[in-house]
């Protein structure tokens, strides 16, 4: 054996561990919180399939989010769902004025303004059939669905939103958000996210329930990418960069790492986000109530596996637990 290559036991001080993990630290701006926001404003609505995750009114998120924010929470992402407003084929209440997430902007820059806010665009939550673009009958018209996400993600922009995230997986929806904002002068207003690499996931379930967004028919396999490929990952992330994706995702998280790896070295100048989604805070957290694991030790594994891979900034359900351990001093 050569003396050169060999890992001896000084690697193992508690220093030198930490040393040799490379840029996996946890800090306040690599986290996010996605946060669901309803029409009524002092409502708090549970929500069966992901315990301890509410959708709460404005009145309700604002009680919610101030010990959050004093305790260090630095970003929310926001998706809005309604049961009082009406449902329509072209998803009008997503940027009508009585939208949950328009009335909420404003008032939320004002009450928190360190906090970073971006805003979760598509129609699935305020569309009758439950689908992410506008439907024909020959299937989705991109055309007109891009235009109208272009046009639902300037509303957002003009209400306040620091990053417009768009979800729903339409061709060139980038670039027509990009450009609506350019035509609009909003561009330096804003940053765009691109869910770029998106994957057709069964760990989305308990997400469709949160969001009243299940399809009434079909699913989402024409807009969302086959689990197995990594060449369609790469061009998708390709496409959006192209397009003018100021930051990238990879969604979801734990089955997709090595994905994330690949558009980060292809990417490197771009900020990388993961999406830790529903069913994986519902896995962990049954996980860890069924006694299979502590919830710390598996929690802090995965997010150091998802900044070893090459995230920026992890979304997640579990936000206000990792903030109390960082509180503390414990991640
Ligand atoms: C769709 C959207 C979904 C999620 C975020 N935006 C669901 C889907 O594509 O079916 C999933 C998030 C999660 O599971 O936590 N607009």
């Amino acid at each position: 054996m050569s003396a050169k290559n060999k890992l001896h036991s000084s690697q193992f001080h508690p220093i030198l561990r930490k040393i040799n993990e490379q840029n996996v630290d946890i800090s306040f701006h690599n986290i996010m919180y996605p946060v669901f926001i309803v029409e009524d404003d002092n409502q708090q609505q549970v929500i069966p399939s992901m315990p301890s995750v509410y959708r709460f009114g404005l009145n309700k998120l604002i009680d919610h989010l101030t010990p959050l924010v004093e305790i260090g929470l630095k970003s929310i992402l926001m998706f809005g769902v309604i049961d009082i407003l009406p449902k329509d084929e072209i998803g009008t209440n997503a940027d009508s004025n009585k939208n949950p997430v328009i009335r909420a902007l404003p008032i939320l820059r004002q009450k928190f303004p360190d906090l970073l806010i971006a805003c979760d665009v598509c129609l699935c939550p305020y569309t009758s059939h439950g689908h992410c673009g506008i439907i024909e009958e020959d299937g989705i018209n991109n055309e007109k669905s891009i235009e109208r996400i272009a046009n639902i993600a300037l509303e957002y922009v003009r209400h306040g939103a620091h990053i417009v995230a768009p979800s729903d997986m339409m061709d060139n929806r980038i670039f027509a958000i990009k450009n609506k904002l350019i035509q609009n002068g909003m561009e330096k207003r804003c940053s765009v996210l691109s869910y770029s690499v998106k994957f057709a996931s069964g760990f989305y379930g308990p997400f469709r329930d949160a969001a009243k967004s299940t399809p009434q028919q079909g699913d989402r396999k024409g807009y969302q990418l086959p689990p197995g490929s990594r060449g369609l990952a790469i061009r998708a992330a390709r496409r959006d960069v192209d397009e003018g994706a100021d930051m990238l995702m990879v969604k979801p998280g734990i089955a997709y790492l090595d994905i994330v790896r690949d558009v980060k070295n292809e990417f490197p100048e771009y900020p990388m986000f993961i999406y830790q989604v529903s069913g994986e805070y519902a896995m962990i957290l049954h996980g860890a109530k069924a006694g299979a694991f502590d919830i710390k030790n598996i929690l802090s594994e995965t997010l150091i596996s998802m900044r070893r891979a090459g995230v920026d900034c992890i979304i997640t359900y579990f936000a206000p637990t990792i903030l109390e351990w960082m509180k503390d001093g414990h991640l």
